[in-house]
Parts: structure tokens; C-alpha cells; sequence
């Protein structure tokens, strides 16, 4: 008790300590474990990087070989689960089919509802994840197109292994184009972790109450829906298309983002906690011009985006705001340009952030954080009679 201090939407509060992710909104700079995300993104393999976030340090040849041997040994899914997807209806999103299918689990593995179990039994349950989550996403993006499911092929790389499973048929192998891998392992890099966001401190408050992993890994997926977080980057190539089929008239929207009696916002501008710029929205422009180049791809999409960041950014109401084009605004260019459909972007996003989810998690446990539970201060009625409802 004592006294509360209300602070909406946590703009100043701090939940914890943590030693993940180090951002500075102020300069643009964002580290994981102290490496920074320029380098990761150029060097590093995405398995690479999600041993640094969930153990704390890039691996040796050794450890490496052993995370992804383990990781590759966890990647089929039950049998059972495919006749969950048959239920779904044929327009289910995906990120609404993942969230249940990473619960569900859960459902699969019982021992990681135990939270005295043993550290290689918690080592496990994050291999199955990493394992599985490219599984289960290629899986409902294949039920979305009432397509076959393709098994996971165990000699491709992870992120190879994905687009396999997107994009081959049973009657045609697909061979995954160097461009589009590299481009992907970038992506999912840029994306793996990215402090007490949304979707991080729902898995850390989910996971405080000892829930299992599972069951925080989809309160986390099912944050990061929202247009407001991970779901932007759908919104973005949704909102592209929307002023383009209307005519292209750039001024008519902007203006229309900055009206406040109307509820359209430029999605992919802004960000709680960068106001210069958003350090791997400059890694995603670039990549998205280099692969559209190297794919022979021409999307006047990417046009328009451009031409609309330079109008934002000279346009006092931005500039005052501090807003600026985020990690989502040419995400979706580029996941277009390796014909990723539209409603797998968020996927894509939570791919990328597993790791993130998975050390933020693995951190608050170790750190043996209490159960996260804020206060209020209470504005409703006083204390008043019941009264019997023939009498209301
Ligand atoms: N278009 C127009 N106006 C905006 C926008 C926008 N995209 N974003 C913020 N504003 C205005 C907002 O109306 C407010 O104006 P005023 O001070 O006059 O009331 C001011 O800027 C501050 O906005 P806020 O909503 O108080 O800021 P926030 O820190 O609560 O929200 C945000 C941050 C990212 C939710 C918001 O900028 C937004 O809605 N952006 C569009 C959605 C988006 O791109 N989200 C992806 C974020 S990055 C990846 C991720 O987190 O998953």
C-alpha cells in the first residue's frame, strides 16, 4: 500500500532491470547484450543471435553446432495438432491460429507446467519453441490457402526451412533463393528483441504468475497482434495499397493523419521510445531498396512509402511529435518482395521475436521477479445497498 502514482500506458515507469537489450530512444541506438544491431544484422545468423539474447553470450562453433542440432531434433509437431487447423474457419488469421496453437502446446509437453523443473528441462521447452514456431506459422499460412502442409526438411537452415515449408508443394520443390534467405535472417534480427515493449512485458507478466512457457510465449504473440504493435506492419502495406487504389494523393492522407477528429494514423510512424529515428527502420530502407534490386521486383509500394516519409518528415506536426517511419514501415515491402501475403507479416514479426519473449522470460524467472500486479486508484461508485431488481 501506500501512496500510487498512475502512470498511462507506462510511459515512465520502469518494470525491472534487465541486461537483454540496451536502447537509447533519444540517439537511436539499440544493442543486444551489448552488441550492436547494425553488426548482428550484417554478421550473424538469426540462430546465432537468439543464443546471445536467451543465453547471454554469442556461442562458440561448439555450442552453436549443439543449439542448432537440438533445435533442428524439435521441429516436426504432433501429429495431432494438424487436426486442430481443420477446424479453423478458411479466413482465420494466423496470428490468431498461432497464439492457439503455441498454447496448445503446452497441452503436448505437461512437464513445463511444472516451475521447480529441472534447467534442461526449461532448456528443452525453449528448443521445442524455437523449433516449432517456424513450424506452426507455415502451417496456418498453408491452412489459410488450403494448401498441403509441408514437413519440416531437417538438413536446410532454419530460415531456409521456413520458406520451405511456405512455399514448397508435395508435387514441387521450392529452392530457396539466397537474396530472400538473407533478406529473412535480417529481418527476423532486426526483430528478436526490443526491450519492455507490449508484447515482452505481457510474456513477463503472463510468465510472473508461473504460467508455463507456452502459455506466456502466446499471451505474447497475442500482444503482438494488435495494429498498434507488431500488427503495423500488416496495416502499413495495407494503408499503401488504400492510397494508392484511391489515387496516390499523399496530401489528402497526411492531412487526414493529423486531423484529430479522424482516427487515421500513418501506421509505421511513431514510436513510444525513439524520437530521431528508429535505428532498424535505416537497416530495413536499405535492405528493402537492395532487394528489390537483386529480385528484379518493381513496387511502386516502395515509391510511394518514400515519398510519404519525405512529406512526414518535413511536416511540422511529425517533426513536433517526434515521429518518425518505425521497424514496420518497410518490413512489409520487403516480405511482399519475397511473396510472404500480407496476413503473414505479424507472423513474421513474432518468428523474429521469439528469442526476445524467450530471454525476457528466462530473465524475469532467474531474476525470481514477484508476480507482477499494478495498482489503481478507484473512481467508481461509493458504497451504496443492493437493491432487489424488481425494485430498479
Ligand atoms: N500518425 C499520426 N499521428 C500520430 C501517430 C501516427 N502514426 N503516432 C502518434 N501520433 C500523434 C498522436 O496523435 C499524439 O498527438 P497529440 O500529442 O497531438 O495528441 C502524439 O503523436 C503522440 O502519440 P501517442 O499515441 O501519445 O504516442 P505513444 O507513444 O502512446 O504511441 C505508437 C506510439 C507507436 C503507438 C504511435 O506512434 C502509433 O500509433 N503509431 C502507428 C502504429 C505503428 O506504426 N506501430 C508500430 C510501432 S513500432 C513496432 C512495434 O512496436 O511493434
Amino acid at each position: 500500500t501506500g501512496y500510487i502514482t498512475i502512470d498511462p500506458g507506462f510511459k515512465n515507469t520502469g518494470s525491472t532491470q534487465s541486461a537483454i537489450t540496451y536502447l537509447d530512444g533519444e540517439n537511436g541506438i539499440l544493442r543486444y547484450r551489448g552488441y550492436p544491431i547494425e553488426q548482428l544484422a550484417e554478421k550473424a545468423t538469426f540462430l546465432e543471435v537468439a543464443y546471445l539474447l536467451i543465453y547471454g553470450e554469442l556461442p562458440t562453433q561448439t555450442e552453436l553446432k549443439d543449439f542448432k542440432e537440438s533445435i533442428t531434433n524439435h521441429t516436426l509437431v504432433h501429429e495431432d495438432m494438424k487436426q486442430f487447423f481443420e477446424a479453423y474457419p478458411s479466413q482465420a488469421h494466423p496470428m490468431g491460429v498461432l497464439a492457439s496453437m503455441v498454447v496448445s502446446l503446452s497441452t503436448f509437453y505437461p512437464e513445463s507446467q511444472d516451475p521447480n523443473r529441472s534447467s534442461e528441462a526449461v532448456d528443452l521447452t525453449i528448443h521445442r519453441l524455437l523449433a516449432k514456431l517456424p513450424t506452426l506459422a507455415a502451417m496456418s499460412y498453408k491452412n489459410a490457402v488450403r494448401h498441403p502442409f509441408i514437413y519440416p526438411k531437417n538438413e536446410l537452415g532454419y530460415v531456409e526451412n521456413f520458406l520451405n515449408m511456405m512455399f514448397a508443394m508435395p508435387t514441387e520443390d521450392y529452392k530457396p533463393n539466397s537474396v530472400v534467405a538473407s533478406a529473412l535472417n535480417k529481418l527476423l534480427i532486426l526483430h528478436a528483441d526490443h526491450e519492455q515493449n507490449c508484447s515482452a512485458s505481457t510474456v513477463r507478466i503472463v510468465g510472473s504468475s508461473q504460467a508455463n512457457l507456452y502459455a506466456s510465449i502466446s499471451a505474447g504473440i497475442s500482444a503482438l497482434w494488435g495494429p498498434l504493435h507488431g500488427g503495423a506492419n500488416q496495416a502499413v502495406i495495407e494503408m499503401l495499397d488504400k492510397i494508392q487504389a484511391d489515387g496516390g494523393d499523399l496530401d489528402k492522407w497526411i492531412a487526414k493523419a493529423k486531423d484529430k477528429n479522424d482516427p487515421f494514423r500513418l501506421m509505421g510512424f511513431g514510436h513510444r521510445v525513439y524520437k530521431n529515428f528508429d535505428p532498424r527502420a535505416k537497416i530495413i530502407k536499405k535492405a528493402a531498396d537492395d532487394v528489390l534490386e537483386q529480385l528484379g521486383v518493381q513496387d511502386p509500394a516502395l515509391d510511394l512509402a518514400k515519398k510519404m516519409e519525405k512529406i512526414a518528415l518535413e511536416d511540422p506536426y511529425f517533426v513536433e511529435r517526434g515521429l518518425y517511419p518505425n521497424v514496420d514501415f518497410y518490413s512489409g515491402i520487403i516480405y511482399k518482395a519475397l511473396e510472404i501475403p500480407s496476413e503473414m507479416f505479424t507472423v513474421m514479426f513474432a518468428l523474429g521475436r521469439l528469442p526476445g519473449w524467450i530471454a525476457q522470460w528466462k530473465e524475469m524467472i532467474e531474476n525470481k521477479e514477484p508476480i507482477g500486479r499494478p495498482r489503481q486508484i478507484y473512481t467508481g461508485a461509493n458504497e451504496r445497498d443492493y437493491v432487489s431488481i424488481e425494485k430498479r
